[in-house]
């Protein structure tokens, strides 16, 4: 039975050892505490590091690890502390972590990191090789583990590999600067899906996939020699139930039942009943923007001192990558700030920041998440953010305000909240007041639009998209593969070839006869290629037909005087033996006048992109444009086409670089199969490199020969990679 491994550097606890006991803590961090839920319902195995170092277990304790481990489906990777200190302490956390949130200042680019993250990295994909069939779905998780999709996927080509990044994917200018930016790159790429939190991760990724790698990118795909990969976004959600059934719980709580905290909290609220409390919690990271937080609310109280006395910010940090110079920079910094504030702007009633530098047991997590009025989460950069997702999800009367940084990826989701700039303190100040003052009525309005998404878009819902994108990703390669044209098969071709006693052929001319230009007037055929074309025309039984999506009038100038066979404008247009062209199919063009205006508005906001303007058809080149900004652009135009069609008349292609309009009823399946029908033909070719052309491919009879130029992935059945060895291929049958 398949079954799910996920792998990660973290597991969902860490391991102790206090005088030979062996003790286990849940792990903070949003990997961990989301993915858990998702780990406790599944058969599945998850594998990753314990928090131990090999010197600190003693050999006698590896069954008692091992055991305890394996009750909770978990399996360990056992780093030394140097691993620990290069891989963990080094690459990930004084490297990639600070480069991936736009601390390029803090990014350190050291070889030795570098080494010991691919050596820690190929370790833990020995792990998985090591217990995983073909049958398992692996799902590799986070900034540690990079390179393990791509060192998993060269031993294990059939193996289905998700990664997912729980941290930002930074803008490709940033990016660059990484010595190791194409290695990782390639590590990332033996996964068949990559998820990440926002589109703005995803689009960022595909950036650097294009302009480093150079591949080709259409959509959210990429085409490997291979293989596609699909890139999408998944916005990670919460345990919804657990943490508003555990608030409910809470809430029912009196008396000496009540957990100490939620005493303490109690006490303060009835002391000073207008008081606000004001929460916030994070991982003790730089990231967090926990420092700049302290100095606004500074600022809030010097610049509204009528509340002195009437709020207190409460801080939870928790201990984070202590070994890192920054986070022992930072905890200074905060340890001096809050001695500083709190001890220039204290009373004898008042305290204005409460901190505690410790990780709390979860029910002391949820008593925050309660008695607080205001969470207040101001990362300068967070891949998500769960803990402003938690926070709502435990308010179980609705009442409560969230303030959020709008450098979060759960910003993006979370609309209702105050979203804020964490730089600008001067707006910081003013949403803590809107916060404080805001009626319960518009409290919950927000909230209970918070919480009806965050109840539907949960944890489970999260994992159980990505999977179900993960599984049809490979089926969707099983259907569309293709075998790359070899030797044998150029021999089968031939001999079948001239086995034959009626042949046809279909040749597309842009990307499969000749290669692309910036102006398609200017792609005209070379020498060689006419003289191939000749050759084949002029063969025995063979019907040869150019067909293209070009105009009428730039073949007639190129081809006609050559008397080859022509179809254009995807099927619209025919012509035999020198003939004029001649309506192969009747259209309507009717609405090339509302399209165009569409097409033109586009062409003024795109430098670089121009229309094509067909008898039948309008076309938008969008070739000479910046490639990321091109893409973006399609994807828009295809949004607004579509929607502006909404009827079966008309249809977009999406073709190679150019996205074209035209009749429905035209296209180059219909058209070769028209062809076909007209003898008893038994070698049929086809040949082409677009969308437009697996019309052809499709439609075509089984008994075809059909040709990709370009990826494996198509309805073709052979792929070959450019025109270089497509004329190879057209030689062989002379
Ligand atoms: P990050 O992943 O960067 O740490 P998130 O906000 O996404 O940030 O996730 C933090 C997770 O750690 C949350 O699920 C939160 O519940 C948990 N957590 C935060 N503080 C504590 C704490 N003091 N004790 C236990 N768990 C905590
Ligand atoms: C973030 C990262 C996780 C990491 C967590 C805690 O959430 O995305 O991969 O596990 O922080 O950090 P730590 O270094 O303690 O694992």
């Amino acid at each position: 039975m398949s079954r799910t491994i996920i792998i990660s550097n973290r597991l969902p606890v860490q391991l102790k050892i206090n005088n030979g006991n062996l003790s286990a803590e849940p792990s903070v961090g949003g990997l961990a505490t989301g993915l858990k839920s998702v780990h406790r319902e599944g058969n599945g195995l998850w594998i990753g590091w314990t928090g131990l170092t090999e010197e600190d277990t003693p050999k006698a304790m590896e069954g008692e690890i091992d055991q305890a481990l394996a009750e909770l489906n978990c399996a360990k990777v056992v780093l030394n502390a140097e691993e620990i200190d290069g891989f963990y302490f080094g690459f990930s956390n004084r490297t990639v972590w600070p480069l991936f949130h736009y601390f390029l200042e803090y990014s350190e680019f050291e070889l030795d990191f570098w080494e010991a993250y691919k050596r820690v990295n190929q370790k833990f994909a020995d792990a998985i090789l090591e217990v995983a069939t073909d049958d398992d779905i692996i799902w590799v998780h986070d900034y540690q583990l990079m390179l393990v999709p791509q060192m998993v996927k060269e031993k294990r080509p059939n193996a289905t590999i998700g990664f997912f990044l729980h941290i930002p994917f930074p803008s490709f200018e940033i990016f660059r600067t990484m010595p190791w930016r194409e290695e990782v790159l390639d590590g990332l790429l033996g996964a068949d899906l990559l998820g990440f939190h926002t589109y703005d991760y995803e689009r960022h990724f595909l950036s650097s996939v294009r302009r480093l790698k150079g591949l080709e990118v259409s959509f959210n795909e990429i085409y490997l020699e291979n293989r596609v990969i699909k890139v999408d976004s998944f916005p990670m959600g919460i345990d919804y139930k657990k943490f508003h059934n555990a608030a409910k719980d809470s809430a029912t709580l009196s008396g000496k039942d009540r957990t100490d905290l939620q005493i303490k909290l109690d006490e303060h609220k009835k002391a000073a009943p207008n008081t606000k409390l004001i929460i916030s919690i994070d991982r003790l990271d730089y990231s967090k923007g926990i420092a700049a937080r302290i100095k606004a609310f500074e600022y809030f109280l010097i610049k509204n001192p009528e509340y002195k006395e009437k709020v207190r910010l409460i801080i939870l940090a928790v201990p984070s990558r202590s070994n890192v110079p920054q986070y022992q920079l930072l905890k200074k910094e905060i340890d001096e700030l809050i001695g500083r504030i709190n001890g220039e702007l204290s009373t004898v009633n008042w305290t204005p920041i409460w901190y505690f530098y410790r990780s709390l047991p979860f029910e002391n997590l949820i008593d925050l998440y309660t008695k607080c009025d205001i969470a207040w989460l101001t990362p300068l950069r967070d891949g998500m953010n769960l803990v402003a997702k938690e926070f709502v999800a435990c308010r179980t009367d609705q009442s409560g305000v969230l303030i959020l940084s709008e450098m979060a990826g759960s910003a993006y989701e979370m609309n209702e909240a105050l979203l804020i700039n964490p730089n600008n303190f001067e707006e910081q100040a003013a949403a803590l007041k809107e916060a404080i003052n805001m009626p319960l009525e518009e409290q919950k309005n927000r909230n209970k639009l918070l919480q009806q998404r965050l109840e539907r878009y949960n944890v489970e819902f999260w994992a159980n998209e990505f999977m179900t994108a993960l599984k049809d990703q490979q089926n969707d390669e099983n259907v569309y593969v293709s075998q790359k044209v070899n030797d044998t098969i150029l021999n089968e071709f031939s001999n079948a070839y001239k086995a034959a006693n009626k042949r046809l052929l279909f040749l597309d001319y842009d990307g499969t006869l000749a290669g692309f230009h910036k102006d398609p007037q200017k792609a005209s055929p070379d020498e060689e290629l006419y003289e191939l074309l000749d050759q084949l025309h002029n063969q025995e039984n063979t019907e040869l037909f150019l067909i293209s999506g070009r105009d009428k009038e730039t073949f007639t100038k190129w081809f006609l005087p050559k008397k080859y066979n022509m179809i254009v404008e995807h099927g619209v247009w025919i012509s035999r033996n020198g003939e004029p062209f001649k309506l192969l199919e009747q259209v309507k063009g009717e609405w090339m006048e509302k399209i165009r205006p569409v097409l033109e508005s586009f062409v003024d906001r795109t430098p670089g992109s121009f229309i094509e303007e067909k008898n039948y058809s309008l076309a938008w080149h969008y070739r000479n444009t910046d490639p990321d900004f091109g893409e973006k652009r399609a994807t828009q135009l295809n949004t607004v086409l579509t929607s502006l069609i909404g009827n079966d008349d008309i249809s977009v292609l999406n073709g190679n670089k150019v996205m074209e309009v035209k009749s429905s009823n035209v296209n180059k399946g219909r058209a070769s199969v028209r062809m076909y029908g007209e003898a008893d033909y038994d070698f049929v070719f086809a040949i082409g490199d677009d969308w437009t052309d697996e019309f052809m491919f499709q439609e075509l009879p089984d008994s075809a020969i059909t040709v990709k130029v370009g990826p494996k992935k198509t309805h073709a059945k052979y792929h070959v990679e450019g025109t270089k060895k497509v004329r190879e291929v057209l030689k062989r049958f002379i």
